[in-house]
């Protein structure tokens, strides 16, 4: 035998010497969840270790996952039903405490890089990305919210917006009312390829956002988000995200979605950056409690899947977990 694979991998030594993909703590952005309200931290029971958190609580976490080297966050907000109406207008309105949270944090932590949310169904009655009429989505409308909400999270300092709506156009809608406002170095991370999965489900469930029932309004979102059974059309969309303006292409979900991650690194100039979303993360969650992985074995591995597959950018809620753990 003249080859033999194993001799790389016969000590710690060599096998380090040959490794091919490295991650490490730049990669990660931490998904945090925000609530109105003073001294406010609850569990999310269906992503075990995820909180809503109260700008006080919210603050003090960031302090803790930058002292642990972790300085990218995208944050989400839970909004009471009382500022929810058809239109999402509460997403820019002057008091709002999501916009406010970003400046305080700004504030303390300048050198945080901080990513938002661009979509209307936190703030809309009928739960979707965008506005609802006579059962559908209306595309063009949607977008003047959008833009709407995009001044006023460039204007709270958030340095990369992301918009999660899929609706067509949106990044270079967004792009334009940027510049138009001198915003020129607010970046867009845009949810290029995001499907229509099933795997959404805690998220859903920590910010109370999914698709309401109702007549007349839309059960899914998948006249909008993306059919898991493709992956060609992802180049259509990334194609359009480019020539629009976009920084970062995301894809999202994570696990399922490795070739189409793979796909677009190999096609791309852009960073690629992949979600790896709640409902990936709570299967993993729930398999440790129950013994049957283990965490500190199964979730750097996965994790480093997701690299390999081509992300340069990883959204996962195990980010300071993983932090802790390359901290020792
Ligand atoms: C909504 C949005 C969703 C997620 C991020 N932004 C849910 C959805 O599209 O219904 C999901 C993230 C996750 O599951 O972790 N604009």
């Amino acid at each position: 035998m003249l080859r033999r694979p194993r001799r790389n991998r016969q000590s710690q030594a060599i096998r380090n010497l040959s490794t091919e993909t490295h991650l490490n703590l730049d990669h990660l952005v931490y998904p945090l969840f925000v609530v109105n309200g003073n001294n406010i931290k609850e569990e999310v029971s269906s992503l075990p270790g995820n909180f809503r958190m109260s700008a006080d609580h919210l603050l003090r976490e960031i302090e803790d996952c930058m002292q642990l080297g972790l300085n990218s966050f995208i944050l989400f907000p839970a909004i009471d039903e009382e500022y929810k109406d058809k239109t999402g207008t509460y997403a820019y309105h002057p008091d709002n405490f999501y916009l406010d949270i970003a400046r305080k944090i700004k504030k303390e932590f300048p050198e945080s890089c901080l990513i938002s949310d661009v979509a209307l169904d936190p703030y809309n009655v009928d739960g979707h990305d965008g506005i609802v009429k006579g059962g559908r989505i209306l595309n063009d409308e949607t977008l003047v919210q959008l833009c709407k909400m995009s001044i006023a999270q460039a204007e709270a300092g958030f340095d990369i917006l992301g918009p999660s709506d899929m609706m067509d156009g949106r990044v270079q809608a967004i792009r334009e009312a940027l510049d138009q406002k001198g915003f020129h170095n607010t970046g867009i991370m845009s949810y290029t390829a995001k499907y229509a999965s099933a795997f959404y489900g805690p998220f859903r469930d920590a910010l109370d956002s999914a698709p309401v029932e109702g007549e007349n309004i839309p059960k899914d979102k998948k006249t909008y988000q993306m059919n898991p059974a493709n992956k060609r059309e992802a180049l259509i969309e990334a194609e359009l995200d480019t020539t629009e303006g976009a920084d970062f292409l995301m894809v999202k979900p994570a696990l399922n979605y490795l070739d189409v991650i793979h796909l677009l690194k190999d096609n791309f100039e852009l960073p690629i950056a992949a979600y790896h979303v709640s409902g990936e993360c709570a299967m993993l969650i729930a398999a440790c409690q129950k013994g049957w992985l283990n965490y500190e074995q199964a979730m750097p591995e996965t994790l480093l899947s997701i690299h390999r597959a081509g992300a340069d950018v990883i959204l996962t809620y195990f980010a300071k977990d993983f932090a802790k753990m390359t901290k020792k």
